[in-house]
């Protein structure tokens, strides 16, 4: 399929997304959310693909939904074409690791985006924030959820309820953002850490993922029992033995995903 509003490379076990509609700064319209759907449809299925990295350009990462293609919808087409829903839930429930790399904007759709993925990298002075109450909307990917969940009730009142942006450094300090690094500079950061999670077994990446998105969603006692079962579970692997061997035997393991 050619894209029109994605681009997307390979380098080793890292797979990049890179958002490109830089006329509307990367809002995500409906055909941005079908080559999205399609590509990472495709990667959760290649066995060579072991991380993805989602970005877009120095001047945008995602200014959110498109809110011309919104702005004529009623209450009614929203419910019957479930609007954006399918894609959210996949990116929520994503099976490989994503390291979100932000510059410039990531707002509404945008930020959501990013709180889908796992680690989340910013270039200096990023503007982050949930801006739907400006536009009669609230957050509708998540966004309540998540950001509460990652900064708590206040702040995300706040940031909800205001409709006003935080920056990349105030991200960091509330814990919403991993790292953030000079402009310019957040790809390569990514591709750093992504390349470092690309060098670890599939299975344990993928249950570690999932076992700590329970964490995100049930009570302790409940996330601790599911925890207990994927560990024991891992056992069962061949990367597993070849991790613990490569350890004694003082080498790098080769994991292949067995
Ligand atoms: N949807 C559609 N087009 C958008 C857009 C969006 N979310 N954000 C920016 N654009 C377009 C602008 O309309 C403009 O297009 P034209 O040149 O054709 O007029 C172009 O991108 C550049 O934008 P600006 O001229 O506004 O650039 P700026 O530097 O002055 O301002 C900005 C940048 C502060 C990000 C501003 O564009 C803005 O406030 N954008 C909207 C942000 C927003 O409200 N996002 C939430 C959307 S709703 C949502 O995401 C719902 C959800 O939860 C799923």
């Amino acid at each position: 399929m050619d894209h029109q509003t994605i681009a997307l490379s390979t380098e080793g076990g890292v797979a990049t997304i890179t958002l490109n509609r830089p006329e509307a700064l990367n809002a995500l319209n409906q055909r941005m959310v079908s080559e999205l759907t399609e590509v990472l449809s495709m990667l959760a299925k290649n066995d060579s693909v072991r991380c993805l990295i989602l970005t877009g350009s120095e001047k945008a990462f995602c200014a959110g939904a498109d809110i011309r293609e919104m702005a004529g919808q009623s209450a009614v087409d929203m419910i019957r074409t479930e609007h954006l829903h399918t894609f959210w839930e996949m990116v929520g429930r994503y099976p490989k690791p994503i390291v979100a790399a932000l510059s410039g904007y990531a707002l509404g759709g945008g930020l959501e985006l990013a709180m889908s993925c796992d680690i989340i990298l910013a270039a200096e002075g990023t503007k982050i924030g949930q801006p739907e109450i400006n536009i009669g909307i609230i957050p509708g990917g998540g966004g309540t959820q998540r950001l509460t969940r990652a900064v708590g009730k206040y702040k995300a009142m706040e940031m909800i309820l205001t409709g006003s942006n935080i920056t990349a450094e105030e991200a960091r300090s509330l814990g919403l953002v991993n790292r953030v690094v000079p402009v310019g500079q957040h790809l390569e950061e990514a591709k750093k850490v992504a390349a470092t999670i690309a060098s670890k077994g599939p299975v344990a990446l993928k249950l570690a993922k999932q076992a700590i998105n329970r964490a995100q969603e049930s009570a302790l006692s409940e996330g601790l029992e599911y925890e207990r079962e994927l560990f024991y579970l891992l056992f069962a692997t061949k990367d597993k033995d070849e991790g613990m061997k490569a350890f004694l035997e003082k080498r790098r393991p080769e994991f292949k995903g067995e």
